[in-house]
């Protein structure tokens, strides 16, 4: 169970939508979430706030099979809305989780008929902010007016990076009021074929399914940034989209989200895993030097570069540590994925063949110990003519 008193580093709870929530991370909307008593441990767990599966008008029906993995770190699903009927909602569910201490979300969608008969019973039934999901923009905007005018909580409105222009919508869902946004929803349709039954491997009624974990983490990095680069007030965001580690809950800090949403991780890891990403998110900030969420929260923004950069990287490789052990392992990753054959290593030496080196940066990447590094090199006169022409060709052929 996880106790504030035992984290060894930064402090990690946060504010959000005028609550104060225990840690940035968010139990998002999915099979976790299926009653109050997987709200209850996520809660206990550590999360900040429980999104409950999303409630609509009918019970969902889900076929089988609904759920694959992609990879280790990533999933398919078509699982729909709750299977739980909207009344068990306010009856049980989540009056149970609230009186646990749960910061109860509750995802209501997909029309705007839906929000006209669920919204304010939600409210009603102890969910402390309402998270308002749809399959486009023309139907979330008119929810989001209707449940801004009947519900005195905070309403939030949850993205999806599969929309023509994501960044334009959210800047939409705040023209009309939203108090807070999530990005992103899963990525899709997506496909996995069954090579066993030469099939595909969900039973959806195309056979397609929704993305994610790790793979989408990038698409809603650059989304979660750009909305919040756009709007320097926005504190309430909270990015959703394969936090799998401590490291990634600091991107998203970092890249302007206060909260994070865990879903996919919590699946495969087990709900209790949230707890790991407190500890580790804590003494992870410690270690970066920040002493709070807040003092990593939109530390990357002002880096972001203003143009391109032509330079050579200047490499370190460092393969003792400082007690003298050795911190190079030898796993030769570095010299595995030179696309040019520029990187030998001749333990103790690193010989690099600068003729050869495009400076593309992915030997560093991968190294798994930190004994190659590399910072910009000083850009040089032949750096700048270089910069300076390939931005003429590109301004010609845009
Ligand atoms: C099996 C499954 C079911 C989901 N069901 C819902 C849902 O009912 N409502 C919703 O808004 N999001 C739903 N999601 C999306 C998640 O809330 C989350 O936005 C998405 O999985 C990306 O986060 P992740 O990479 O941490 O999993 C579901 C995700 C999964 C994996």
């Amino acid at each position: 169970m996880f106790q504030k008193e035992n984290l060894k580093g930064a402090s990690i709870d946060i504010d959000f939508c005028g609550l104060h929530l225990q840690s940035p991370f968010i139990l998002t909307s999915g099979p976790l979430c299926y009653g109050a008593e997987g709200l209850i441990r996520g809660h206990r767990a550590g999360c900040g706030a429980v999104v409950t599966k999303t409630i609509r008008l009918e019970a969902a029906v889900n076929p089988a099979r609904h759920m694959g993995a992609v990879n280790s770190d990533s999933l398919i699903n078509c699982e729909k809305w709750s299977d739980y009927d909207r009344l068990r909602w306010y009856e049980e569910e989540i009056p149970r989780a609230a009186a646990a201490g749960a910061v109860v979300i509750g995802s209501v969608g997909h029309t705007l008929k839906e929000a006209q008969a669920i919204v304010r019973d939600v409210e009603l039934a102890g969910a402390k902010m309402i998270e308002l999901v749809s399959y486009t923009e023309e139907t979330l905007l008119p929810m989001l007016d209707y449940t801004k005018a009947h519900v005195d909580i905070p309403v939030i409105c949850k993205l999806s990076g599969n929309w023509p222009d994501t960044v334009a919508t959210a800047q939409r869902c705040l023209e009309h009021g939203a108090d807070g946004l999530c990005a992103i929803d899963s990525i899709g349709p997506t496909l996995k074929i069954d090579i066993r039954h030469a099939r595909p491997a969900l039973m959806s009624g195309d056979g397609y399914g929704w993305m994610t974990g790790a793979a989408m983490r990038p698409i809603a990095m650059r989304i979660n940034a750009e909305i919040a680069r756009n709007n320097p007030g926005l504190r309430n965001l909270y990015a959703s989209g394969g936090c799998m580690k401590p490291e990634d809950a600091v991107e998203y800090l970092m890249a302007g989200a206060m909260g994070v949403g865990v879903c996919t991780a919590a699946i495969l890891h087990g709900v209790e895993y949230v707890e790991k990403l407190c500890m580790g998110l804590s003494e992870l900030l410690a270690e970066l030097g920040y002493g709070s969420v807040q003092e990593a929260y939109r530390a990357a923004l002002p880096n972001f570069p203003q143009k391109e950069t032509v330079c050579a990287l200047d490499f370190r490789f460092s393969p003792f540590r400082e007690d003298g052990g050795k911190r190079c392992v030898a796993c030769r990753k570095c010299e595995r994925v030179c696309c040019y054959g520029a990187r030998k290593l001749e333990f103790p030496e690193m010989r690099v063949d600068m003729d050869k080196c495009r400076s593309c940066g992915l030997c560093v990447d991968v190294c798994p110990t930190g004994a190659l590094t590399a910072d910009n090199a000083p850009q040089t006169e032949r750096d700048l003519q270089r910069e300076q022409q390939s931005a003429e060709f590109y301004e010609k052929i845009k």
